[in-house]
């Protein structure tokens, strides 16, 4: 039987007023792919306990590397930048994670044995070749000549550093030609449109590597000086604006509400959705902040609001909210004016075509949109909108944001609805549902 949660009732004025959430995503594969490429005892606290962590945790178990992770902390024994140590023919399975098979490719390019990488049904649709192209032209080598996962990397020696140009605003594409260019002698230069930076923050803040890092108007300039090996660290993993975001939305969307949502990651890479939801009309806060490793941790202040209007996005925003446009998609729906959102073609790569998802679950919602320049969508909002209609939300490839956006949208318009696939929760956010009954969701 397929797993499905029934949302009947909208959420009231909520039960608590301040919530703490999981570490980052985002910082918690990196912590594992770092530690394990340091030399020595590394340790983090507050990693995140999901799927796409495990499958990152796995996947470096399998390539030699010790890793013990306990409920509040997880320790790394890594053996230095050229020491993993594995068997001929290993299978690294990356589930879910498109940041974990990407980075972890990079992270053997200098490899002496045949490594195969797959992943999940969703995973293996993925477009790799904006890894595998800049990888080539280290001098790594692929068996296969496809696309998508599977994919073995071979035996290579001859390894030389690279200059790129990173045009897609991919932070995975963009630490993957990072994290290659470590096992190189020599210099990498890396023009990028800008992306979450974390990589490059964790390289200069903690692990004081040889990196350079240049911001211009439209790109970001980045040098790296390959081969030289880090100690290991110790690293407080601030909690991940991707999960808050969900709490945002239901907050600012929901009546007589506020929240402080504690401790978030709120690197200015990733606030697009704090700052596109504050042009809107929103009067979000960040409190208390303060900087660690580089990164900006903050208190979020959100309350509801009756005033928010529609917006026109200018696409430099985009990249800083990726991962959120089904939220921002759902703001848009119930306030008042017309939106419009453009150049997301990255959103139909994520783990479901969460562009063309996003327009199908408006409608089935009752809101006027249109698909606009092929990538893009514009959003009739209606700011009365009440549901009374039956909404039944299928497990799209099981993405874990098309069911929690999902969820949101049931608590804050009402209808019954039927939504698929919980499992889903467990690649980033396990805690979720259980966060949302705490604060008096209604969810069975
Ligand atoms: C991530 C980068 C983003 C994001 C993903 C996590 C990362 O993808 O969507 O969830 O940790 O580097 P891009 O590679 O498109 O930036």
């Amino acid at each position: 039987m397929r797993n499905f949660v029934l949302v009947k009732k909208k959420i009231n004025k909520f039960d608590i007023k301040s919530l703490s959430l999981p570490g980052d995503k985002s910082l918690s594969i990196r912590f594992i792919i770092f530690a394990s490429l340091a030399n020595g005892k590394s340790k983090a606290y507050n990693l995140l306990n999901s799927e796409d962590v495990k499958s990152t945790i796995k996947c470096f178990s399998k390539l030699g590397i010790k890793i013990i992770f306990k409920k509040n902390f997880c320790e790394v024994y890594g053996k230095g930048l050229f020491g993993l140590n594995y068997k001929p023919n290993i299978i690294l399975d990356s589930g879910n994670s498109g940041t974990c098979a990407r980075l972890i490719m990079a992270s053997v390019v200098d490899t002496s044995k045949k490594i195969t990488f797959i992943g999940d049904k969703s995973l293996s649709k993925r477009d790799m070749s904006r890894i595998t192209i800049p990888l080539k032209k280290f001098g790594v080598n692929f068996k296969n000549k496809t696309n998508t996962l599977p994919l073995s990397v071979l035996p290579t020696t001859k390894l030389k550093p690279i200059k790129y140009f990173e045009n897609l605003g991919s932070a995975q594409c963009k630490s993957a030609v990072i994290i290659a260019a470590l096992k190189t002698k020599g210099k990498t230069f890396l023009k990028c449109k800008p992306s979450r930076n974390h990589t490059e923050l964790i390289l200069k803040n903690v692990l004081k590597a040889p990196i350079k890092l240049k911001k211009k108007k439209n790109f970001d300039l980045i040098e790296i000086q390959g081969n030289k090996e880090f100690k290991s660290f110790k690293y407080d993993i601030p909690s991940d604006i991707s999960s808050a975001a969900f709490f945002i939305v239901l907050t600012l969307l929901g009546k007589n509400s506020s929240m402080i949502i504690k401790n978030i990651n709120t690197n200015p890479t990733r606030t697009g959705i704090i700052h596109i939801l504050n042009l809107m009309g929103a009067k979000i806060k960040l409190l208390n902040t303060k900087i660690y490793n580089g990164e900006k941790i903050s208190d979020i202040f959100v309350k509801s609001s009756k005033t928010l209007k529609g917006i026109n996005l200018n696409p430099k925003h985009n990249s800083s909210a990726i991962d959120e446009f089904l939220l921002i998609f759902l703001t848009a729906s119930l306030c008042k004016g017309i939106s419009t959102f453009k150049n997301l073609s990255e959103l139909n790569k994520k783990e479901s075509k969460r562009l063309n998802l996003g327009i199908k679950i408006l409608r089935l919602m009752g809101i006027k949109v249109k698909k606009i320049n092929k990538d893009g969508i514009k959003i009739w909002g209606n700011p009365n909108l009440e549901i009374n209609h039956n909404i039944k939300i299928n497990d799209y490839l099981k993405d874990h944001r098309i069911f929690m956006m999902s969820v949101i949208a049931s608590l804050t318009v009402g209808g019954k609805w039927k939504i698929f696939d919980p499992d889903s929760i467990k690649t980033s956010f396990p805690s979720f549902l259980k966060l949302l009954k705490k604060c008096g969701a209604k969810i069975n």
